[in-house]
């Protein structure tokens, strides 16, 4: 541990993260109106065993108790996402006061305790209304986002400095309207990638609306990238490894920072549609000069040429490798070479790890904790390949744990466990993890620098 804290400047960014609807609950309080969540959830085979966000972890009425918990891990920063539809219900128009008012209480709360907040505006779940108008696949719904963006930056810019866009743009549009995994839940391929383009765009049309008159500020988007290799190195499988880093992570790192979509890509999906949703004069719009790029890192994707003769699917290799409760190959390694290949191939720009974690089966709690040494281990191997890259040249800047708290894990329910901190979903009680304790150390150490 000691080691490890040496390896980080005094300034290191130390947070922990969460999402609105993953923690919320009090979904029909103070005027919220639906999101797609809510509709998808409802839906049964949706999500496991049916779980819902309807309740959560009722961060909505315990947000005191969980401001003191990060406050006495000792943490720098909190990131988490606003409702769209707590603060408009319907998507566009009509602002609702109580909505907006909670997230202002949020931020006061964490200034109090000496945190950061780090507010994301879209993490995935956007308002019904909006989607019944034809959801992420139509252009308006972008121009609708800059527009929240401004109503939110209005209430909270004079507090907030470090804001955020969009969170991981690929599962809102490949998993939400192309495998149709996550809400909305369409299979329409085409659709996910004109999606993925009007994702892009809302990101881009406000970041000068969260400028604007607020010098201060600070404005970034968080990706969710992957390290993508060849099953071996035949050389049989590059293409199918260029494919996939191509959609996984080059299709949005290069429109955003780069201006431009990839080409290679662009032909790739040549046949399937949605492209045309791609207006030349967007590009400039959504490469917009960022502060920060928020990486969110989990796992490394091998991948091999489909057997079938001229057939052009990937194949997705299961590896026998050690694995989390997700199923995700345990692999600190490839956040060093995303690392490397962000540092590499685009401008420079001050990247922070905006989620990293796990789920482990911590179900028990036994003297007051959990003994979460799995986690711990994650977490370790992560922040070593981090700080190696570090000191290779890449500038990374702070680290957020995914996450806080146990929660709604989308499609999984409450059946994947990824807090550091332990929450009994019967009686909503929280119990930080021996990994919480050991993150609060070594953020204090690295912090105060002391020598070993
Ligand atoms: C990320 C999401 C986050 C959480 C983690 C495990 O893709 O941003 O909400 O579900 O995965």
């Amino acid at each position: 541990m000691s080691a490890l804290s040496q390896r980080f400047d005094p300034g290191f960014v130390w947070g922990a993260a969460t999402s609105a609807y993953q923690i919320e609950g009090a979904v029909k309080e103070d005027g919220r109106g639906p999101s797609i969540w809510d509709t998808f959830a409802a839906q049964p085979g949706r999500t496991f065993d049916g779980h819902t966000g309807e309740v959560a972890v009722d961060h909505y009425h315990r947000w005191p108790e969980d401001v003191a918990l990060v406050r006495e891990l000792g943490l720098d920063a909190y990131r988490f996402s606003i409702s769209w539809s707590r603060v408009q219900p319907e998507g566009s128009g009509r602002v609702e006061p109580r909505g907006l008012a909670f997230y202002d209480r949020l931020v006061d709360g964490l200034l109090e305790a000496g945190l950061e907040p780090w507010p994301t505006l879209f993490h995935w779940d956007l308002p019904q209304a909006l989607e019944d108008a034809g959801g992420w696949p139509v252009r308006d719904t972008a121009e609708r986002f800059a527009d929240y963006a401004q109503i939110v930056a209005d209430a909270l810019g004079d507090r907030v400095r470090s804001w955020t866009t969009t969170n991981e743009p690929w599962c809102a549009a490949f998993l939400g309207y192309g495998a149709g995994i996550h809400a909305p839940g369409r299979t329409e391929p085409a659709a996910a990638l004109a999606a993925s383009h009007h994702l892009h765009l809302a990101h881009g049309l406000a970041v000068p609306r969260l400028r604007e008159g607020r010098p201060e500020a600070r404005v970034g988007v968080t990706l969710n990238l992957y390290a993508v290799s060849p099953a071996d190195d035949t050389g049989r499988h590059d293409d199918a490894a260029r494919r996939i880093d191509g959609l996984m992570n080059r299709w949005f790192l290069d429109p955003v920072l780069l201006g431009r979509y990839p080409q290679d890509v662009l032909e790739d999906v040549a046949g399937v549609g949605g492209t045309e949703a791609i207006r030349a004069e967007d590009l400039a719009v959504i490469a917009a000069p960022l502060d920060f790029l928020g990486i969110n890192y989990y796992s490394r994707h091998v991948v091999a040429a489909s057997p079938w003769p001229g057939a052009s699917e990937v194949d997705f290799v299961n590896r026998e490798w050690p694995k989390t409760a997700s199923g995700w190959d345990i692999d600190p390694a490839g956040l060093g070479e995303v690392l490397r290949q962000v540092h590499r191939d685009y401008p420079s720009i001050p990247i922070y790890i905006t989620e990293n974690g796990a789920a482990f089966d911590d179900l028990e709690v036994r003297d007051g904790t959990i003994d979460d040494q799995d986690r711990i281990d994650f977490v370790a191997g992560h922040l070593e390949a981090l700080a190696d890259a570090v000191d290779d040249g890449v500038d990374v800047r702070g680290y957020f744990a995914w996450s806080l708290l146990d929660n709604f894990e989308w499609a999984e329910g409450y059946a994947k466990r990824f807090g550091i901190v332990h929450v009994d979903f019967d009686t909503l009680v929280r119990t930080p993890k021996a990994s919480a304790r050991w993150f609060a150390e070594l953020a204090r150490a690295s912090s105060t620098k002391e020598r070993a």
